[in-house]
């Protein structure tokens, strides 16, 4: 039934440079899923964007002394570039404070008061008199009423996640100033109706359930939100930054962020189909059909507005809008034990870690160690070790090796002769086996088990070449030789393929020693018997650089000195 894959991840806040943590819950993954579709032949579709507006993109600007437009500008960029660095190939990588967001909030705005879903009411807001205005959700912070965690802010508990009303928090200051000279304001805002919306979202919930598309942690987290009874929430802001609210009298507010983030996604699909409406249709994606699977990816934090506010928007505008359909949560990443601090700037960032190493590094050791059903901790040692064994020592020193042995014995061609024997027969089983259950936990979107058949994949070539002893059989029975190095080269092929959604920069440059066409790193689609024949005899290859370099004790030490490791982090 599914004829195109629509691929979001959540939608980064504009405000600083994303760390390892964030990379892992939503853009990463995502990528890794969009590319080993594209390689299966599938439309596909992944679409991002900067998450523009709010408290923070308002606060960070201040701090900057720029305007919010020319912060988001400057950040939007900066964001762009990184994630080209890590290979995150979007489709789009749109903005929310696009002109076709605006609109589209806009809309569904206008759609969910005509239908009864949003209504105007007069509300409590803290107002700052040592800063002279209203603060709304992150500029007010206090103490969390549900875990007494001190550093709560106003929309949102960081250490439990209770999403918050500033008013709700025990001792609140501002985080403009600092001051506690606060007083509560009535101020009109818009709600969104939730509890009017709560049973057609559960029955859609419930649905969700029986396809057993949602990881048990999602399903989890949305129902425990529905048992404690959907409530009215506020989705405007007294803030000048951000979507500006269509509705008589409230012209000089604003939608609240997380109401247009997530209209964002179907706004960047327009972004996208707007550069060439002749051949795009943004529409093609976003209405609900049984052909198009929507795929998200995102860390817990963000799944209630995925599986609730997101969808309820969209139903209650009464429209035949795309739900999602397979929803991937992931938990959190620490560093040593404790949390990643963008404030702090506890962990390693975006922009440090391409400072260090190729991306592909990080790339696997995320990937390997996704956080899927725990929180997981990153350290050096664990980065060290992975990349020296894995990527060095089991992948990088095959494909060294059959390069080199086949340059030395057959020059620079895939060498002829022989035909396979009981040694291939016995390879070619245990890679149709471990083929089978990576594609599959690919499709399931289980990374980390993934991650573990693609290694065994890389075992299975090594260990071909420990059985065979090509270096000996050359000089034996050349033939012999020629059979096992075909193979060989034939096996970087297939790693080349089967690789390349986590590892693509190391990939290209196997393509480069091999030569070989697009089709030729397409997901392998025949049994391993046929496919490592496929690079025929004669076929030009040439000798590339070592892929990786093992990190040493002494890079690991630095490195561990550069970053603050083992160094305490809050919990
Ligand atoms: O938590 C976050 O980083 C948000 N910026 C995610 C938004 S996702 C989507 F809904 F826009
Ligand atoms: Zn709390």
């Amino acid at each position: 039934m599914t004829k195109k894959y629509l691929v979001t991840s959540a939608l980064p806040y504009i405000n600083g440079v994303k760390h390892l943590g964030n990379l892992v819950g939503s853009m990463l993954p995502a990528d890794v899923y969009a590319r080993y579709l594209r390689q299966k032949g599938e439309e596909v579709l992944y679409i991002c964007a900067t998450d523009e507006h709010g408290t923070p993109a308002e606060i960070a600007a201040a701090e900057e002394k720029m305007t919010p437009r020319e912060y988001c500008d400057k950040y939007h960029q900066i964001q762009k570039d990184i994630y080209d660095g890590f290979g995150i190939r979007f489709d789009y990588f749109g903005r929310t404070s696009s002109e076709q967001n605006t609109v589209l909030t806009q809309h569904f705005c206008e759609k969910l008061v005509e239908n009864g879903f949003i209504e105007k009411r007069m509300t409590k807001q803290v107002y700052s008199h040592a800063d002279g205005r209203f603060l709304p959700d992150r500029y007010v912070e206090g103490t969390c009423p549900h875990c007494g965690y001190e550093k709560a802010r106003g929309d949102q508990c960081d250490k439990c996640t209770t999403l918050l009303d500033p008013t709700e928090l025990i001792h609140p200051r501002s985080a403009i100033s600092g001051s506690e000279d606060l007083e509560v304001k009535e101020s009109a805002h818009l709600f969104l109706l939730l509890p009017k919306l709560e049973k057609e979202v559960t029955a859609w919930i419930d649905e969700k359930e029986k396809e057993g598309l949602w990881p048990a942690q999602v399903v989890s987290i949305a129902r425990k939100w529905i048992k404690e009874g959907l409530r009215e929430r506020g989705i405007t802001r007294d803030l000048k930054w951000g979507v500006p609210v269509n509705y008589p009298g409230l012209e000089d507010k604003v939608f609240y962020v997380w109401f247009d983030a997530p209209i964002g996604y179907i706004a960047a699909t327009k972004q996208w189909a707007d550069e060439d409406p002749a051949h795009r249709d943004y529409m093609d994606w976003w209405t609900e059909s049984p052909e198009t699977k929507y795929v998200e990816f995102m860390a817990k934090d963000n799944v209630a507005f995925h599986t609730i506010y997101f969808p309820a928007t969209l139903m209650g505008s009464g429209e035949n809008w795309k739900k999602v359909d397979v929803l991937k949560g992931f938990n959190w990443l620490n560093y040593y034990g404790g949390k990643f601090s963008t404030s702090q700037h506890r962990g390693i960032f975006a922009d440090q870690a391409l400072e260090e190493f190729d991306a592909d590094y990080w790339r696997y050791w995320l990937m390997a160690n996704a956080p899927e059903s725990d929180d997981v901790s990153f350290s050096i040692e664990s980065f060290v070790a992975t990349v020296n064994k894995d990527l060095n020592d089991v992948l990088g020193n095959f494909i060294n090796r059959v390069l080199k042995m086949t340059a030395k014995s057959f020059g620079d061609e895939v060498p002829s002769g022989g035909s396979f024997g009981p040694e291939e027969e016995r390879l070619f089983q245990e890679l149709d086996g471990l083929l089978k259950n990576y594609s599959e936990a690919l499709d399931k979107l289980e990374f980390r088990k993934a991650l573990g058949f693609l290694r065994e994949l890389w075992v299975a070539g090594n260990n071909y070449i420990a059985r065979t002893e090509p270096w000996k059989a050359v000089k034996e029975d050349k033939d012999r030789g020629a059979v096992i190095l075909r193979t060989g080269l034939n096996l970087i092929r297939l790693y080349a393929a089967v690789s390349k959604p986590v590892i693509p920069g190391a990939c290209e440059k196997m393509a480069t020693a091999l030569n070989l066409s697009p089709e030729e790193e397409a997901w392998p689609d025949k049994p391993m018997k046929e496919y490592l024949a496929q690079l025929p005899a004669g076929h030009a290859i040439h000798n590339i650089d070592p892929l990786f370099s093992k990190i040493s004790d002494e890079r690991a030490e630095e490195l561990k000195a550069r970053y603050g490791a083992g160094e305490e982090g809050e919990k």
